[in-house]
């Protein structure tokens, strides 16, 4: 059994409950590299229908392979051979790449994302990766946003989240909490509802303004990995207050 089967299965108890509350999505992960093999993971783990895509088809037929029979009814993952030939099919798209590629795919998809859950993911890094290459005021998932049509709803997640953590679930038995912004409450509920059908923690941090911080605090995070000697293994965690303390809980 390939690691990525035992790690989807040690999760599928655990997600039970999610399973039948949620409705299983069809997602399309364009990108199959680091990223896109922990967001597969948890996606397939959460049972929902997976189309991979990468400027390398071996890369997302590798995946697909290492996924083996993860897919509803043991299916294979599929794989597309554009990104436009999955999209219509697709209720999630996750662009799993860096970030120039993300915006240069969201140009070239256009008017196919109208209506679409797009999840970007990147830290828009320097050459140096000790800086954003966004301009103040502004964030990589709000540029993507700016590019396509008014109906598509973009969705800031997982830039926070390493992709070793993805792959585990866990950093020293804790939960790994995944932050998500959008202006959609439908769009930022589906990401959450994948978050979660993946055994992860899910915070949703209101509009997709709120992405400059998350970018901000993707950078401390991988800054932080040379002063730590922690090799991308850290996880954010926000430490939630007990409602028995009369404080108001929080999704
Ligand atoms: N790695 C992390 O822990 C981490 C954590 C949080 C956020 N992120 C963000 O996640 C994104 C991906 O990072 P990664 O570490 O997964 O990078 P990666 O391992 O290099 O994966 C990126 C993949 O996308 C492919 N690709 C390049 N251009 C593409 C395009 N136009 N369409 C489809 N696929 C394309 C690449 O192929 P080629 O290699 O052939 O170019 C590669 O397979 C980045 O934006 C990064 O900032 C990463």
């Amino acid at each position: 059994m390939s690691e990525y089967e035992m790690a989807a299965r040690t999760l599928v108890a655990p997600t039970v409950l999610t399973i039948q509350l949620s409705l299983s999505m069809r997602v399309l992960i364009i990108g199959c590299g680091k990223m896109g093999r922990g967001i597969a993971i948890r996606a397939a783990a959460g049972r929902h229908v997976l189309t991979l895509y990468d400027v390398d088809p071996a890369a997302a037929e590798q995946l697909a392979d290492d996924l083996g029979g993860l897919a509803p009814n043991g299916a294979k993952v599929a794989v597309a051979e554009t990104p436009a030939d999955a999209v219509p099919q697709s209720d999630v798209i996750i662009l799993a790449s860096w970030y120039g590629a993300n915006l240069e795919t969201a140009r070239t998809l256009g008017a196919e994302l109208d209506g679409k859950i797009v999840v970007d993911i990147s830290n828009p890094l320097n050459d140096t990766y000790d800086g954003l290459v966004t301009p103040p005021g502004t964030s990589a998932a709000e540029t993507i946003r700016d590019a396509l049509p008014n109906g598509a709803k973009v969705v800031k997640a997982f830039n926070t989240t390493f992709a070793g953590t993805l792959l585990t679930g866990e950093v020293a038995g804790q939960t790994p909490d995944v932050f998500i912004a959008g202006d959609d409450q439908q769009a930022n509920d589906a990401v959450a509802a994948l978050v979660r059908g993946g055994g992860l923690h899910a915070i949703d941090v209101g509009a997709l303004v709120r992405a400059r911080q998350l970018e901000a605090l993707g950078l401390l995070g991988i800054t932080l990995q040379g002063r730590l000697g922690t090799k991308f293994g850290t996880a954010w965690k926000l430490i939630m207050p007990s409602p028995a303390n009369g404080l108001r809980s929080v999704p």
